[in-house]
């Protein structure tokens, strides 16, 4: 396993604040950019993705890999990422551990995997195949769910670790979807957070709702995994109703409180 870099406290690059950004210099360490919005080459996108890179370490967070799926994998997709992934040098890339369509139809949405050895094996192998095209370890987010498989053989954290055992691949943590996991299916999210290998946790994504702020429960979850985790790179994620950048900056400052109190008592003890 590669070491892990120490990224520090991140946001989701949106187009709403790209010129803020590039004009502001905001307290910000990185930057995640969603894939898909910038496989075409040429355009403003790019241009700016550009721009901000100079300025700011990024990662590549992807939602159309469909690791989880039967179909074959994009090559073309794959292909395009490889190139992206050249230009920007992003400290990581990541997609969810899900499948998003079925005979070659994208349906745009993240359905669950039934958790079973069958599907440990499927998805591994995927895994390894994408790692060796790009040529790099890559990180696999969990994803919120809504229903059970009556198949399931095994947790999602088992599932989600043994995957990354057996591709040898990293883990991006979703705090708010074991949060809404965990009320949907009740389990314990400590189970979840105690059940990952700590090792390969790059990530965490501590919002996914995509339109409010962060809730309280969400916090406390945050602070858990900081204390199971240690220093382990920080994003706030809104894709919808998207705020003024400082309103977001604000927010992540108060990640950056919360982690340098946790920090700091989990160094104590
Ligand atoms: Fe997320």
């Amino acid at each position: 396993m590669t070491a892990q870099p120490a990224l520090g406290f991140g946001l989701g690059l949106r187009t709403d604040h790209y010129e803020d950004i590039l004009a502001s210099r905001p307290n910000i360490d990185w930057f995640e950019a969603l894939t898909e919005n910038y496989l075409v080459p040429g355009g403003k996108p790019l241009h700016y993705l550009d721009r901000i890179r100079a300025q700011f370490p990024m990662v590549l967070h992807g939602v159309s890999l469909s690791i989880g799926s039967h179909d074959a994998l994009d090559r073309e997709y794959l292909k395009a990422l490889k190139q992206l992934a050249q230009r920007l040098e992003p400290a990581w890339v990541s997609d969810h551990l899900c499948w998003t369509g079925v005979a070659g139809r994208n349906l745009h949405d993240l359905f669950p995997l039934p958790y079973t050895e069958e599907a440990v094996e499927h998805v591994a192998a995927r895994v390894r195949e994408v790692q060796d095209f790009l040529g790099r370890q890559i990180l696999l987010e969990n994803v919120s769910t809504y229903v059970t498989f009556r198949q399931s053989e095994m947790s999602e954290w088992e599932f989600l670790s043994e995957i990354c055992a057996r591709a040898d691949c990293l883990i991006l943590l979703d705090i708010n979807n074991i949060y809404v996991s965990a009320y949907n299916h009740g389990f314990d999210a400590l189970d979840f957070l105690n059940g990952v290998p700590a090792a390969r946790v790059r990530q965490t994504h501590i919002i996914d709702t995509h339109d409010a702020p962060v809730i309280d429960p969400v916090w406390a979850l945050y602070e858990e995994a900081l204390r199971r985790f240690g220093k382990v790179a920080t994003m706030i994620e809104r894709d919808d109703h998207i705020p003024p950048l400082a309103e977001l900056v604000t927010e992540l400052d108060q990640a950056r409180r919360i982690a340098a109190r946790t920090l700091a008592t989990r160094a104590a003890a």
